[in-house]
């Protein structure tokens, strides 16, 4: 069944992973709400999904304040009657041996990552529920089994995982999916920003040799947010070339 002119919201989609999501469900008939913290790039993404024919609008907003989310949400549903499919994207890391992060690293790491997301799901809820449908993909990623100097970014990717399996049983009635992708390493420009050493011992440890691009995660996303997806619920899709299959 598609998701044409389905609304869909991406949060954090003025660049990497989320723009390249966003694009692909427009390229399916969505219409989209192009999020992200940067004004600048929000304007410059929307500008360039109509140059390409696709409806869209953009709203900058700091989805860690209730408020501001609140307020996306509803420009989303004045704009274009409902809110069809959330896209919890926009995420940062502040990495770091155990002993010398920060508490400021500590609380801005788990407020985008996973109080962003609670914040955008706690907004969407009402219209999903009255519409008797809704789609919500969380992006996570596979660290959060755990990766070494990365106690706040795991951390509040395994509160998404639980987030997203407690919106599935509180939702699962109501037709509102609720899912998780588990990216491992994707070609971003940050990853050209490691040095070369580390990236070489990263991609030895790959079992596909490796790296996933932004492609093979907005597939996924368009995937789970089809209409036909409604008996997918409370899973966690890795999509990380098998690097999930064992640990260290
Ligand atoms: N790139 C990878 O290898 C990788 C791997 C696993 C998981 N992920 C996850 O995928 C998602 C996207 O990552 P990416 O590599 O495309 O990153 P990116 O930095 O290219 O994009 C993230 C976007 O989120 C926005 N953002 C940050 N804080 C925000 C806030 N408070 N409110 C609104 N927007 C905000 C940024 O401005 C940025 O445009 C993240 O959640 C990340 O944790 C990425």
């Amino acid at each position: 069944m598609g998701i044409k002119n389905r609304v869909a919201l991406v949060t954090g989609s003025a660049s990497g992973i989320g723009k390249q999501t966003a694009l692909r469900l427009a390229e399916n008939g969505a219409k989209i709400v192009i999020n992200d913290i940067v004004p600048e790039k929000v304007e410059q993404t929307v500008a360039e999904f109509k140059k390409a024919g696709h409806e869209a609008i953009g709203h900058v907003a700091d989805i860690t304040k209730k408020a501001s989310v609140e307020g996306m949400i509803k420009a989303a549903v004045d704009a274009f009657g409902s809110i069809d499919i959330l896209v919890n994207n926009a995420g940062m890391e502040k990495a770091g041996a155990l002993r010398k992060l920060t508490e400021a690293d500590w609380d801005i790491t788990l407020n985008v990552n996973l109080k962003g997301a609670f914040l955008c799901c706690q907004a969407a809820h009402n219209y999903m529920v009255e519409k008797n449908h809704g789609r919500i993909v969380n992006i996570a990623s596979r660290a959060w089994l755990g990766g070494a100097g990365q106690a706040p970014y795991s951390s509040a990717k395994s509160g998404m995982v639980g987030l997203t399996r407690t919106v599935a049983l509180e939702l699962g009635r109501k037709n509102v999916t609720s899912n998780c992708i588990a990216p491992g390493l994707i070609e971003t420009p940050l990853w050209y920003e490691l040095p070369e050493k580390n990236r070489n011992f990263l991609l030895s440890k790959q079992p596909t040799g490796r790296l996933g691009n932004v492609d093979d995660i907005a597939n996924a996303v368009m995937f789970l947010a089809d209409d036909d997806a409604g008996f997918i619920t409370g899973q966690v899709l890795y999509i990380c070339g098998g690097r999930s299959l064992f640990s260290g």
